[in-house]
């Protein structure tokens, strides 16, 4: 077994999964949503403060699970991208239980770990695919040529997607994170109702959310916050759709250049119900199929991060633990 921490942004989470065929021993995660919902964001050094109080008590309900470290035979951590304080909490951790165990240690890419999550429930989804990354941090279009092997063809040029969907939130005091309100909220709107434009950036593979989210803010500063259920709903159906659209001409588009037929969609934003939906059935009505992690998968967790570890253990490539690296870029191994 393979023993996964994560604590690059809000979620204090430990997970352990057998290898090399991927399964689920362990997922324990302790969110600090509660914490950082009165400032809208996360702060990064309550953040980190944070971590530290929560490992215990994470850690031992893993380890419980499995009855104990007995068969642990290497633990991973979030090497980067993240807060450098956070990522620091969960190196260290890996470190010393580590080196208590006397077994190696994994320093792992948060975006690979998202995208490796598909394993758990999808283990015949095997490279050349497209990846689409979409979070909190990041919204990122990988072509994964092979595990190890990746090329970033495009990234946010400002706000990453669930920064859209959580400062929208917060423009309407709706709470946060403001990805799973605003998903709520949709399923009883009418996403044709406010025409939001589309950032599509044509000829780039970037992203780019920031003016989407000074459109909204306009139309709340001309229309008012709305005052029934009703048109609150179909503003966050309207937002959400502009937000939607969006990431699937980017998909089509990296798909058809690429030839490729697969697009794996994960991240906490892959959660959404109506991103899901519209990747799903587009993709079926063209010919191409697109794969989501279980909502539960798509967010921060432990188990994703013992994933990645395990790609790398079965590829025979070497454990490598560099310090964490805020802005860590795509490792090839
Ligand atoms: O992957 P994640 O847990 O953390 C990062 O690595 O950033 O993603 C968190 C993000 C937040 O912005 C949150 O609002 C968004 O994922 N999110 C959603 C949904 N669930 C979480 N966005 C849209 N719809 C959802 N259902
Ligand atoms: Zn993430």
């Amino acid at each position: 077994m393979i023993l996964g921490i994560e604590t690059s942004c809000d979620e204090t989470a430990v997970g352990i999964v057998y290898y090399p065929r991927l399964k689920l021993a362990a997922n324990v995660l302790r969110s600090q949503i509660p914490l950082h919902a009165p400032f809208f964001g996360v702060v990064p050094e309550l953040a980190s403060r944070a971590h530290l109080e929560y490992m215990p008590e994470v850690l031992e309900s893993a380890l419980r699970k499995i009855s104990g470290p007995r068969r642990i035979e290497a633990v991973a951590y979030t090497q980067g991208p993240g807060l450098k304080g956070a990522l620091l909490v969960g190196e260290t951790t890996a470190r010393a239980l580590a080196l208590a165990w006397g077994k190696p240690v994994i320093g792992v890419h948060h975006l690979e770990a998202h995208l490796a999550t598909i394993l758990f429930e999808n283990p015949k989804v095997t490279p050349p695919f497209l990846g689409l990354v979409i979070s909190g941090g990041h919204t990122d279009l990988i072509h994964v040529k092979r595990w190890g092997s990746y090329h970033v063809l495009g990234r946010t040029l400002d706000d990453a997607c669930g920064e859209a969907f959580d400062k929208f939130s917060k423009m309407l005091r709706l709470g946060y994170p403001g990805g799973p309100i605003v998903d709520h909220l949709a399923l009883q709107g009418d996403p044709q109702k406010i025409a939001f434009p589309r950032p599509y950036l044509e000829g780039t593979w970037n992203f780019s959310f920031s003016g989407l989210k000074t459109s909204a803010l306009y139309w709340v500063r001309d229309h008012g916050r709305p005052k029934g259920r009703r048109a609150l709903c179909d503003l966050a159906a309207s937002y959400q759709e502009a937000i939607a659209e969006t990431l699937l001409f980017k998909t089509k588009k990296a798909l058809a250049s690429l030839r490729l037929s697969t697009v794996v969609v994960s991240g906490g934003v892959a959660a959404n119900t109506r991103i899901r939906s519209l990747f799903q059935q587009t993709g079926r009505q063209e010919g191409w199929q697109a794969v989501f992690p279980s909502p539960s998968l798509c967010t921060d967790n432990g188990a994703m991060i013992a994933a990645a570890a395990a790609l790398r253990l079965e590829s025979g490539a070497r454990p490598t633990a560099s310090p964490v690296d805020p802005s860590l870029s795509f490792p090839a191994w």
